[in-house]
């Protein structure tokens, strides 16, 4: 049998990046192992979503007399318990959760991290068939170690992440995490149930020619974004163009593709909702570190997202995010950032 040797497993990879730091714990290692794991697990509900008519729909009970879960509950308590049962997390804040959970026992208390997530991003998307994700943040806890991690720990600015990830499942399924030392994917090979490194090295190319934004709100937003909107699609040859407006609804898979193309995603805010959609702690931060590492730029508009200091959990923020030329661009119209 041909066994391709040069291909390396998540695990295999995060133990490998592990030999370059001697006094290195494992723990962020055994993170992102467990989280592999929920996502795993997530998929192969995403995969069987179609058949929800057929197995009973959520609310209901299942032919095994078993509730069936909404998805993104389902997601949720996967994430929790690995993360709960793991050795590195001393707590998590979720997206559909009101408020952070402390795992209140002598491993966590002893943990180094917190981490917040957005189990099952575009959930409006299940019913369709359409790609949608996972967002995680990893941060380094202030508290102290030894006790329970506090409200401290999970108000941290982006830019005090350790590693920021996320799991896009599409027509094959993707896990894609950053530290600050590099942006590697990861897809995973069903026949071995595996995530395996397909994407080293991820890189952000500095200009693209899509772009992604709700043009049902145009006029809803601010005069620079819709002078910038109205620029993309006036590009030419000449120009650098002509641009394409590619949008799903699903921010995991429209930064995923404008990251690998390049590109620029954008989620404004509107009169309707004037301080944006997007959650800042499990949206907009964990893709703002990832870009940024791969070489591009993400901010509000007037600030870099990841120098954004939070009060609130469930903040939101308007979202600019892409190829460094692109966002700079933009920033002719809203101001340098
Ligand atoms: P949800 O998880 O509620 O479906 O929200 C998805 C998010 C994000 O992934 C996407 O880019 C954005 O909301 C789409 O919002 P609009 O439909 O307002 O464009």
């Amino acid at each position: 049998m041909n066994i391709n040797r040069n291909v390396l497993t998540l695990d295999e990879f995060t133990i490998q990046q592990l030999r370059n730091f001697p006094n290195a714990t494992g723990e962020l290692s055994s993170l992102l192992r467990d989280i592999g794991l929920a996502s795993k697990r997530v998929n192969v509900e995403v995969n069987k979503a179609g058949l929800v008519d057929i197995l009973g729909d959520a609310g209901s009970i299942n032919v095994q007399g078993e509730d069936v879960k909404k998805l993104d509950i389902f997601a949720n308590n996967q994430f929790m318990g690995v993360l709960k049962h793991g050795i590195s997390c001393a707590g998590v804040g979720s997206e559909e959760m009101d408020d952070f959970v402390v795992f209140d026992d002598e491993v966590s208390n002893n943990s180094k991290y917190v981490v917040m997530f957005d189990p099952l991003d575009g959930s409006g998307n299940i019913d369709v068939n359409v790609s949608i994700g996972t967002i995680f943040s990893v941060y380094r806890r202030v508290s102290e170690r030894g006790k329970p991690c506090t409200k401290e720990d999970f108000l941290q600015a982006g830019n005090r992440q350790v590693a920021a990830g996320y799991v896009i499942y599409g027509s094959s399924t993707m896990l894609v995490y950053a530290t600050r030392r590099g942006v590697n994917g990861f897809t995973l090979d069903p026949s071995i149930g595996e995530f395996c490194l397909s994407h080293p090295n991820i890189k952000c190319p500095e200009v693209g020619r899509i772009y992604s934004v709700n043009h049902g709100n145009f006029f809803q937003y601010d005069e620079p974004v819709r002078q910038y909107i109205d620029t993309c699609q006036r590009k030419t040859k000449d120009t650098g163009g002509p641009y394409t407006q590619r949008y799903i609804g699903s921010m995991v898979a429209d930064v995923h593709r404008n990251l690998i193309k390049g590109g620029i995603f954008m989620y404004p805010n509107t009169i309707d909702k004037p301080k944006g959609k997007l959650r800042l702690l499990y949206e907009c931060n964990p893709f703002a570190f990832i870009v940024e590492v791969a070489g591009g730029k993400a901010t509000n508009g007037k600030q870099r997202i990841l120098d954004v200091q939070p009060t609130e959990l469930h903040q939101r923020s308007a979202f600019f995010v892409g190829s460094r030329l692109m966002m700079e661009e933009l920033e002719s119209y809203t101001g340098k950032v």
